[in-house]
This record gives C-alpha cells, structure tokens and sequence, in this order.
C-alpha cells in the first residue's frame, strides 16, 4: 500500500506528540497499518490522511450504514447467493463430496419488493441454488460496490478493501402470484434484466422452468470499508426493514455524485 515518504514522516513525528484515534480490535478489523491510522493533534479534530472517497473521518453510525447498506441492495444487479448442499446427494450429476457445503454462486437479483429491504431473484428450477434452497438451505446473498465503483468513476479505487460490501443472511420464498401481479415482479425485474424476459416464469416460450422468489433477510452483516472509518458488524434486522426509499435516496456510496 503506498503513502508517500513526506506524510510518513509528518505522521511519525507526531505520533510521538499526540495520542492516536483508539481503535477497537474485538473485531473484525480491515485497518490500515499502524501509521495510516487518522492522527489526532491537540489543536486540531482534522485528521492528517484523508482520501477522496471518505473527505472526513466521521464513522457513520451502524443506522446510517444500514441506509447505505440499503442503497446498495437498491443499485445492485447481481450478487453472489450462497446455499449449502443436502447432507446426501442424489443425483449423478453432481459429486458426492460437495455434500453439506457452502456453493456460492453469482446470480441476477432486483430490488422489486422496496422498501421492504427483501431481494429479488428469478429462481431457475434447473440452478444449483435454486435445487438447494427447495432442499431446505438457508441462503446468504453478498453485494459488493466493487464493480459499480469502477463503472462510475472510471477508475480503480486506491483500495477496494475501503469500499462498502454485504452479505444478507436469510432464505428465499416463492412469491404467491397475487403478490407477483400486485406488485408488478416481472415487469420490475425486466428492466433490471433486460434478457431475463427469455426466463419468465409462466410463459411457454421459457427457455427453463422459473419461479419468482424473495429472499427474505434474517440478518445483514455490513462492512462499510476500513474498520477505523467505516462500520463493520451486523446491521438491527427491524432497522434493515424500517429504511425508507426516500432515506436510501438521498444517501451517497463512494464515487457517486
Ligand atoms: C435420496 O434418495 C433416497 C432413496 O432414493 C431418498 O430416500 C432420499 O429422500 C433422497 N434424498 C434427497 C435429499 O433427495
Ligand atoms: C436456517 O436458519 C434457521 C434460523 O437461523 C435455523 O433455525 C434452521 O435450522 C436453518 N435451516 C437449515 C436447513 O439449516
């Protein structure tokens, strides 16, 4: 990780003048190194190592997390859903070893059920996670803004370990096709997937069998980057639930203007 001589020096001088910021290390940490840690001095809050995405080193609070925590389920398109394999496999087709353990898989996913904070997912009755989670497997769905950063800003980011990602634990239910009509699933999630119309689920031109699902969210467990700057640890399951699309609206992730 680079950090020019100068500020190196800048910092290690006054480390021996002032104290630095504590830092928890309970938990799950993802800090910087030692002498990237913010430096307080004692006439001033502004800390010596800024980078352009987090202009100030206030740590949101874990509901201020949970809102751009719910941003990023708004704007992600894919994740990458998780499911564990039945504790004997059946099936030919798939190698015995991977019994009772952990596939995660990229998969399309949609926010058409907002503000409920519940994933969107066309679930292909032929899909390994599909096949898994019918099975009766609990589920994790991850988000990261990784890709999303890069494409707004057009360039890597001086550290994607600083950017926020997700992992929603839960399990996925079949939508009832009232719930589908009322709230308008297919039309919804085909203007976030502008080829999953080949997919539709009752339609006879499907190229495979689908079935409109929920991911209904137990848990969320956030890492909003660096653990000195940003909240690391489970978001409040009825704070999740309770963040409006007027509140994830007005929030920014990283990059976004
Ligand atoms: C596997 O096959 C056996 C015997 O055919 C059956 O009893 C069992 O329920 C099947 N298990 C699963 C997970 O489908
Ligand atoms: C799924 O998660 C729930 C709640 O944590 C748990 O009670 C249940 O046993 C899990 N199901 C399986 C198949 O592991």
């Amino acid at each position: 990780m680079y950090i020019s001589s100068s500020l190196l020096t800048a910092a290690l001088l006054l480390v021996s003048r002032v104290s630095c910021v504590p830092v928890d290390t309970s938990h799950e940490q993802l800090a910087l190194g030692q002498e990237h840690l913010p430096i307080e001095t004692e006439t001033s809050e502004a800390p010596l190592l800024v980078d352009d995405d987090y202009p100030s080193f206030t740590i949101p609070s874990r509901y201020e997390s949970t809102v751009l925590g719910r941003r990023l389920l708004a704007l992600s398109k894919t994740g990458v859903l998780t499911t564990v394999f039945p504790k004997s496999i059946n099936s030919s087709r798939v190698p015995e070893d991977v019994a009772h353990t952990p596939i995660g898989l990229p998969d399309y996913i949609a926010a058409c059920e907002e503000p409920t904070g519940n994933p969107t997912l066309l679930a292909l009755t032929v899909s390994t996670s599909t096949k898994n989670a019918l099975a009766g497997s609990n589920v994790s769905l991850a988000l990261s803004w990784w890709d999303e950063y890069v494409h707004i800003t057009h360039k890597q980011p001086w550290s994607a370990a600083n950017l926020p990602r997700l992992s929603m634990t839960g399990y996925l239910e079949e939508m009832t096709d009232e719930e589908i009509s009322n709230g308008g699933i297919a039309a919804c999630f085909t203007k976030v997937h502008e080829d999953s119309v080949m997919w539709l689920p009752g339609k006879k031109w499907a190229a495979h069998k689908g079935l409109w699902m929920r991911l209904v969210v137990r848990e969320v467990y956030w890492i909003g980057g660096f653990g000195d700057r940003a909240y690391i640890g489970w978001f409040d399951p009825e704070e999740w639930q309770s963040v409006k699309v007027d509140e994830w609206s007005e929030v920014r992730l990283p990059g976004e203007k």
